[in-house]
């Protein structure tokens, strides 16, 4: 099933949106009401119909109303009340199950008239991953994450638009959340040794100019490892397997989103290129290791030394010679694999 409605203004992310700002305290019937310009006959519906998608509220006489739990997966409503408590306005389209979200943008590209624009969902049929590889995405524990952007930007930047996103939503996330993500090159998240998010960058590009920029994100929240695909159990995790805490699904996700489209509005203000490789540094999960891989057909190894200010990965070579590696160019092998 496929929503693409404007959440922000529908009655229930309206009076979710309320529960949240209102915190632990209660939020009587009547400030609601008067607020959504709606009677407490409807609100009182309103919230039954929540209560059947999983949320639970306690309700006080003389007192109100407050939001006790809230559904584990993805609940459009929510994450669109989380938005809107974190400002971010943008368009949001949520879907149940996708082939691919970045497949989804790249459709609705044709006939969105406002970028930047998201789309969200809870399940891939077809999940893409990076070298023509799929994403495993059945989990619903777990986030996909595309955003369509149209940016006024030459071709030669957005290799260096994914590092500068991993490297902030790493910081930002393990400051919010209170984690202990690392980063490794070009830009996986990774969590105690594991993989727990890949990101793809498509773009479609004229002559000189970039068309539109494709931006898509898979977030292992709460997914359960021990039902995925064996192979995927030794390179990835979750972040509820790594902690054994389950994360609220939809506030991280707004999170996400409201640092990707940070990071969007640094990178094309040009305020990114002398942060990179310091906040690289504070999480590189390769630096100083031994890398071995392939540039081209021609055998490379050396020593990960961080990345450059354009987002490339510095090897240190046997011979004392520094290598820069660009994103795309380069396949690596064991000891460290890292494509
Ligand atoms: C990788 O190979 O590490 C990149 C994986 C990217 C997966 C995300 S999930 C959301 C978006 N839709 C896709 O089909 N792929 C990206």
């Amino acid at each position: 099933m496929s929503h693409s409605k404007d959440f922000s203004q529908n009655i229930n992310s309206s009076i979710l949106l309320k529960m949240l700002e209102a915190g632990d305290s209660f939020i009587s019937g009547n400030d609601i009401a008067n607020c959504l310009n709606i009677s407490r006959v409807s609100i009182w519906s309103h919230l039954e119909q929540l209560r059947r998608e999983g949320f639970t509220f306690e309700a006080v006489r003389n007192r109100g109303y407050r939001l006790l739990t809230q559904p584990s997966v993805i609940h459009p409503d929510l994450l669109a009340a989380y938005l809107k408590l974190n400002n971010i306005e943008l368009p949001l389209i949520y879907l149940n199950e996708t082939d691919s979200t970045n497949s989804e943008v790249e459709r609705q590209m044709t006939y969105q008239t406002q970028t930047p624009f998201v789309v969200i969902s809870s399940k891939q049929t077809k999940g893409r991953g990076r070298h023509g590889r799929s994403w495993y995405s059945e989990d619903s524990g777990n986030v996909y994450i595309s955003f369509g952007f149209k940016p006024d930007l030459p071709p030669s930047l957005i290799k260096s638009f994914t590092p500068w996103v991993a490297a902030q939503l790493c910081h930002h996330l393990n400051r919010e959340f209170k984690l202990s993500i690392q980063l490794k090159w070009p830009n996986d998240l990774i969590f105690k040794g594991k993989k727990i998010s890949g990101m793809l960058a498509e773009s479609h590009i004229d002559a000189d100019h970039i068309r539109d920029l494709i931006f898509g994100i898979g977030l292992n929240i709460n997914g359960n490892p021990k039902t995925w695909p064996q192979e995927l159990q030794q390179i990835g995790t979750s972040m509820e397997a790594i902690t054994n805490a389950s994360f609220n699904i939809n506030k991280m996700s707004a999170s996400v989103i409201f640092y990707i489209m940070e990071s969007y509005d640094l990178f094309i203000k040009n305020q990114w290129q002398a942060y990179l490789p310091s906040l690289w540094s504070k999480y590189d999960f390769l630096y100083d290791k031994h890398v071995e891989g392939f540039h081209g057909t021609v055998p490379i190894k050396g020593t990960a030394k961080g990345l450059s200010d354009t987002g490339a990965l510095k090897l240190l070579q046997e011979n004392g010679t520094l290598l820069l590696l660009d994103i795309g160019e380069i396949s690596f092998s064991a000891p460290i694999k890292i494509s």
